[in-house]
């Protein structure tokens, strides 16, 4: 029997508690993208913000943020947090410091960071706290830099703590192409020293899993993962499962194990949303996951794949293109 080792879980979200946006009539203005009505498209405003930096926070000019999945959903009103209307959606974001709290001693002006932020990514600029914040070496994209943790420190975490993931073992991943498929096909094959069979929807996403470092690909439109599985495996099964599709293809997936499988099941890009937060349930694992990403990307081990940048103001047509299926790797907000 296969062993299922990751609960559906959000590794990085946290409760979407504080942050709309604040409006005063004074303090500099930027603009941000604003979901005012679910299932509505978003509005670009401009913000006054003169809120006051607290102690360990930070003030970052933002140049890019990763639209996510639960981006998505959350201004649908489908995601499990419902943040008060209206709210500025995005939690992955890089930039610029512009100012520092007064208790901050490890970041200085200037510095170029990345940050996760409850809300409020999608703006140009944001308050962020040093606890969730990483500096980037200046050679690293915004939008790389940007769209770097979640797919990633999810890929990582899963391998790493949930899959126990061997050097030489067979991974079978589901979205290949997608923000976290390709981050699992770059970590499985380069970092881990799996092999790695990347399934996805057209011959172009199995092109690009085979770039990043699928050994097989298999075009799950046209043929059936099961079969294909088996005949690359001799009939073996994998040893692990990277599902973020969920419905039917999880259900083949089940089937593509061998013995002492391990099945981690990512997300629900089919249908159903996963709950919960590794940020506030093992913030440990939660950092260590976060450094270990930073620290591959610095170190040239890992390559994420920007699919496609949009500016802010077509934000919309960014979400549609999501949901549209056409995107690979993931997608950025830039701020220019
Ligand atoms: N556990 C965590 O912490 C965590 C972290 C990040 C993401 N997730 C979850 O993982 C899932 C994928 O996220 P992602 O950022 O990788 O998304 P993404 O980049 O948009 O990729 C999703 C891919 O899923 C495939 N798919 C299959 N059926 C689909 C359908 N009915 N509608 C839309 N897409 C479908 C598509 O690829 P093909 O055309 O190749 O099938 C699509 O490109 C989401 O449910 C997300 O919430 C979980």
């Amino acid at each position: 029997m296969p062993k299922f080792v990751s609960p559906p879980e959000r590794l990085l979200r946290s409760a979407a508690s504080h942050a709309s946006a604040s409006s005063t009539s004074t303090g500099a203005a930027y603009r941000a993208a604003f979901c005012a009505q679910t299932n509505k498209p978003l509005v670009i405003k401009k913000v006054y913000d003169t809120k006051q930096l607290g102690p360990s926070e930070l003030r970052i000019r933002i140049r890019a943020c990763a639209i996510n999945f639960a981006d998505i959903l959350m201004c649908q009103g489908a995601y499990q947090e419902k943040p008060n209307l209206p709210f500025i959606p995005g939690t992955e974001i890089a930039g610029d410091i512009i100012e520092i709290g007064s208790n901050v001693t490890t970041f200085k002006k200037g510095d170029k960071v990345l940050a996760l932020v409850n809300l409020h990514g999608f703006a140009e600029q944001c308050i962020t706290d040093v606890d969730a914040t990483w500096k980037i070496p200046n050679t690293v994209s915004y939008a790389t830099a940007a769209t770097l943790v979640v797919s990633y420190a999810t890929a990582y975490m899963a391998f790493d703590r949930r899959a126990e993931l061997k050097k030489g073992e067979t991974v079978l991943v589901t979205a290949a192409a997608g923000g976290t498929g390709l981050a699992a096909v770059d970590l499985g094959a380069n970092v881990f020293g799996a092999n790695v069979i990347g399934a996805a929807g057209s011959a172009e996403k199995t092109a690009l899993a085979k770039v990043k470092g699928a050994m097989h690909a298999i075009n799950y439109r046209e043929q059936d993962i099961k079969t294909e599985v088996l005949s690359i495996t001799k009939r073996k099964g994998v040893d692990v499962v990277f599902d973020a599709v969920g419905g039917d293809t999880f259900e083949k997936c089940l089937r593509c194990t061998g013995f002492g499988g391990r099945l981690l099941t990512i997300g629900y890009a089919s249908g159903s949303i996963p709950k919960g937060s590794y940020r506030f349930k093992d913030p440990k694992l939660y950092k260590h996951s976060i450094d270990s990403v930073v620290r591959l990307l610095g170190e040239g081990k890992i390559h994420p794949h920007v699919g496609a940048s949009f500016p802010l103001n077509k934000i919309n047509e960014a979400f549609q293109f999501i949901k549209d299926r056409k995107s690979t790797g993931k997608i950025a907000i830039t701020m220019d």
